[in-house]
C-alpha cells in the first residue's frame, strides 16, 4: 500500500550506512519498569533512561551523527565572536536555502520566542496548517491566537491523501477575511506537520498559500524542523517534483517563504537552531534580541563543536539516501502494525509510526486520557517509551476545562539512523500483544498538574489497579521474559 519505494523485493527498508558506533541497552524486567512507570508518575518524559529500552520519546536531539559529523566537531574553532565554525554554518545555510540573513539560536523553540516577541501583538491571529506545543505556547504568551486550517483529510486517521499536511486555501481566504489582514502578522506552515502524524505539505499547496498571502502582502513563516521528511515525500510523492533533486525542491520551499526557522536537533540531526530571511528589517529585529536570549550572533546559544555537526548534517540532508532511512522505517514499522490490526495514522508520515489510541483503548474516555493511558502501558509491557501527542499535550481553556485534542495520538518516534529492523520488529510484536490484550488498558487522572506545557512535568496516576492486571496477564503469557 505505501507509495514509499524500497530497495528490495522482499519490501525490507534498506539502510545506506553501516553502524561503527554502538551504545548498550538496558531491557530490565516488567516489575522494574511498572516501578519505573509509578515514579514517572505516568508520564513517559519523566522516566530514565536507565530504565528505557527503545526510547522512542522523540526525534530531537538524539538521531545517530555520521562519521563526517564527528569528524567535523574535532575542527572546530572556538571564539566569542567571529569564529570559523560560524562563517562554513552561515555558508551552508546561504548555499542550501538562499537566503541572505542567517541568524542562529540555541534550539527551535528560542527561534519561536524572538519571532512570536517581534510578530505577535494582543489581537493577533496566526493561521498555520496546525500548531505544535511550544509556537502555539510562543504566541499565546505574546496575546496571540491561532487558527489550525489544514485540510479536512488531515483529522482522519486513515486515508489516501498524500499531503495530510497541505493548508486549506479556502479556509485561508475566510480567515483573513474574518481577522483582517493587518491583524495576520505571518501565516505559519509547518514542514512534516508533527502533531498530525508527521504529514507533509506539498509544493504545490504552498505555491497556493504564497498567492494568497502575496494578495494581502502577508509574510510566510516556514518552519522547517521537519523538512527532511517533508521534502522526501515531496520528492517520492508529488508528481511535478519526481524528477527535482532534493536540492531544487529545497530551494523552491525557500523560494517561497520570507522566513524560515528550524529546530537543528531535528534538521541537521545535530543541537541548535536556526532563522532566515532575504529581509533586511526583519534581519535587523531579530538580531537585537539574540544577545537578549541566545548568545552573540555568532553562535547563538551553541556550541561550535554541534555548528560543525550541524553544517555537515544539513549538506547530508541533501541526500536522498541519507534522508529516506527513518520514512522508510515508520512506513515497515507502519504495515506491520497494520496486518496485526492495529489502528495507526495512514499514509505512514515522516518523525514516527502514531498509534491511534482513540480506536486502541476507545473504552477510555478522552478526560482519562486515552493516548497518555496508552504510552503508560506500551512502557511497562514492552520498555518503549513513546509520547503521547493528545489531551494531555492540550491546555485546559481559561475556564479551567479540558481542551479535547482532535486526535489521541501515541507517537513512536523513529531517530534518524539509530535503531535496527529487529528492534522496530520487537517494538510491533509487543504492540500486537498489548493490542489483543488492551481491555486491560485503564485511564490516567492528574496529581499534579503545571499550567504551562503540562505534558513536560505532570504526574499522573490510574483510575483504578489495572496495571498490576497488565503485568500479570504478561507473566502469564510470557514466563520468565523480560
Ligand atoms: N517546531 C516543530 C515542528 C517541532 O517538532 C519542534 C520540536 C519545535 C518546533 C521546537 O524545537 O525542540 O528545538 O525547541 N519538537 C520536539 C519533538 C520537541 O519531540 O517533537 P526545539
Amino acid at each position: 500500500m505505501s507509495e514509499v519505494k524500497f530497495f528490495s523485493g522482499e519490501n525490507i527498508p534498506l539502510e545506506m550506512h553501516k553502524v561503527r558506533i554502538i551504545q548498550k541497552l538496558n531491557l530490565v524486567p516488567i516489575e522494574r519498569r511498572l516501578e519505573a512507570m509509578t515514579e514517572a508518575g505516568n508520564n513517559t518524559f519523566l522516566l530514565k533512561n536507565r530504565d528505557v529500552f527503545l526510547d522512542m520519546l522523540t526525534d530531537s536531539g538524539v538521531n545517530a551523527m555520521s562519521d563526517k559529523q564527528l569528524a567535523a566537531m574535532m575542527e572546530a574553532d572556538d571564539s566569542y565572536a567571529g569564529s570559523e565554525t560560524f562563517t562554513k554554518l552561515e555558508n551552508k545555510m546561504i548555499e542550501i536555502f538562499g537566503k541572505k540573513y542567517f541568524l542562529p539560536a540555541h534550539q527551535g523553540r528560542a527561534a519561536e520566542n524572538i519571532i512570536s516577541q517581534i510578530f505577535v501583538k494582543p489581537g493577533s491571529v496566526v493561521p498555520m496548517n496546525y500548531h505544535f506545543t511550544t509556537t502555539k505556547a510562543h504566541i499565546v504568551i505574546n496575546g496571540g491566537s491561532i487558527e489550525e486550517i489544514p485540510i479536512d483529510e488531515a483529522f482522519q486517521i486513515n486515508s489516501k491523501d498524500l499531503f495530510k499536511g497541505n493548508m486549506d486555501i479556502d479556509k485561508l481566504n475566510a480567515v483573513i477575511e474574518k481577522y483582517g489582514a493587518e491583524n495576520v502578522p505571518f501565516v505559519r506552515l509547518e514542514a512534516g506537520t508533527n502533531l498530525i502524524g508527521g504529514q507533509p505539505f506539498s509544493l504545490k499547496n504552498m505555491q497556493e498559500v504564497r498567492e494568497v498571502c502575496a494578495k494581502h502582502g502577508i509574510l510566510i513563516l516556514l518552519d522547517a524542523s521537519l523538512l527532511s521528511d517533508n521534502l522526501y515525500f515531496i520528492k517520492t510523492r508529488e508528481e511535478q517534483c519526481k524528477e527535482m533533486s532534493i536540492r531544487e525542491i529545497t530551494s523552491a520551499l525557500s523560494d517561497l517563504s520570507d522566513i524560515i526557522y528550524f529546530s537543528a536537533r531535528k534538521l541537521g540531526s545535530a543541537r541548535g537552531g536556526a532563522i532566515c530571511t532575504n529581509d533586511e528589517k526583519i534581519y535587523l529585529k531579530i538580531r537585537e534580541f539574540l544577545p537578549l536570549y541566545e548568545g552573540f550572533l555568532t553562535y547563538g546559544g551553541m556550541s561550535v563543536r554541534e555548528m560543525e555537526a550541524m553544517t555537515v548534517g544539513l549538506e547530508e540532508t541533501m541526500d536522498e539516501n541519507m534522508i529516506n532511512q527513518g520514512p522508510q522505517f515508520i512506513a515497515f514499522m507502519t504495515e506491520e502494525l497494520l496486518k496485526k490490526g492495529v489502528p495507526v495514522v495512514t499514509p505512514p508520515g515522516g518523525l514516527g509510526c502514531h498509534l491511534n489510541a482513540l480506536e486502541f483503548v476507545d473504552h477510555i474516555p478522552q478526560n482519562q486520557y486515552p493516548a497518555g493511558a496508552l504510552a503508560s502501558a506500551l512502557f511497562i509491557v514492552s520498555g518503549v517509551r513513546g509520547m503521547e501527542r493528545g489531551t494531555l499535550s492540550e491546555q485546559r481553556d481559561e475556564n479551567g476545562k479540558e481542551t479535547f485534542s482532535n486526535m489521541e495520538l501515541l507517537r513512536l518516534a523513529m531517530p534518524r539512523r539509530v535503531f535496527t529492523l529487529s528492534q522496530v520488529k520487537y517494538a510491533v510484536d509487543r504492540i500486537g500483544w498489548l493490542y489483543e490484550n488492551r481491555k486491560l488498558i485503564g485511564g490516567l487522572k492528574f496529581i499534579e498538574e503545571p499550567k504551562i506545557l503540562r505534558f513536560f512535568f505532570g504526574r499522573l496516576g490510574t483510575v483504578s489497579d489495572w496495571q498490576t492486571q497488565l503485568v500479570n496477564k504478561f507473566r502469564e503469557d510470557f514466563g520468565d521474559s523480560l
